[in-house]
């Protein structure tokens, strides 16, 4: 088993992902990049192994059951255990910017594209990976979700996502903040911590160009939460440090 903390990234080819493993891997952790190919995987591995990383690409489309299983089955043979989780591949609706999208209207192709990746495939790959997690000496799992899945925020009238209704989008990451509560819970005894971070609303192609932070802040939040300690945050939707209604 490795002696150095392992973490494995979703989405890691570009975006919040990629900056998440780069900085990761700054403090000494191991990182996995997944892509949804194998090549773009290794692109992004390479990219990082270039400044001192110790960086592995492997292919996972999350929504595909085999990729999770063979994920699973390399980081077994491989490491023996899983550190960190980074739950962080996710959609808007294709061929949509996020604000772009359809409220209510919303079709069964688009909910299933939108849940299909920002929710049930979190939960199977992280199932899969459980029994990793429980072999570590204190599991993370950070699950990317957003402020605009906050149904606190969006009850109020006056805050500053009121108007933000985007239906598939919002609701798959509400449904997100459900699993890390009840993950949370279920893993009450074990040494793991589940954590919903929102990263802010940041440059990358689903952020868009008119977002005011950049990667380099965005992936802080994930960090953060990848590297608490034992007195850390558990079941909780965080933003830089602060606390976020559900
Ligand atoms: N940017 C923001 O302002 C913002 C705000 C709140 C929350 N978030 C959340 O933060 C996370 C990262 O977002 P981002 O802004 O970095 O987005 P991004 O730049 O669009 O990157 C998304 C990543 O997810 C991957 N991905 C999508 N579907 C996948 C699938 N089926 N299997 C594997 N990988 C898949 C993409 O891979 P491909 O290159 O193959 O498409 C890409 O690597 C998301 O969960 C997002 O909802 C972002």
């Amino acid at each position: 088993m490795s002696s150095k903390k392992v973490a494995l990234i979703t989405g890691a080819n570009r975006g919040i992902g990629l900056e998440t493993a780069k900085q990761l891997g700054e403090k000494g952790i191991i990182v996995i990049l997944t892509a949804r190919k194998q090549t773009v995987a290794d692109e992004a591995a390479a990219g990082l192994s270039e400044s001192g990383i110790e960086a592995y690409g492997i292919e996972l489309d999350v929504r595909s059951d085999a990729d999770r299983k063979a994920v699973a089955d390399y980081i077994e043979k491989k490491f023996g255990k899983l550190d960190i989780l980074i739950n962080n591949a996710g959609v808007g609706p294709k061929g949509a910017g996020l604000f772009d999208v359809k409220n209510v209207e919303t079709d069964q192709e688009e909910f299933d594209y939108v849940f299909g990746t920002n929710f049930y495939s979190v939960v199977f790959l992280t199932n899969e990976l459980l029994p990793l997690l429980k072999k570590s000496e204190a599991g993370r799992i950070v699950n990317l979700s957003s402020i605009l899945g906050s149904l606190g925020l969006h009850a109020q009238d006056d805050s500053p996502i009121a108007a933000l209704k985007r239906l598939s989008y919002n609701a798959s990451k509400t449904a997100l903040n459900v699993f890390t509560n009840h993950l949370a819970a279920e893993l009450a005894d074990t040494k793991i911590k589940v954590n919903s971070a929102h990263p802010g609303w940041v440059q990358t192609e689903l952020g868009g160009s008119e977002a005011p932070m950049e990667i380099t802040d965005g992936a802080k939040t994930s960090v953060a939460l990848a590297l608490i300690g034992e007195e850390g945050p558990n079941g909780r939707f965080i933003h830089q440090g602060e606390e976020l209604p559900w």
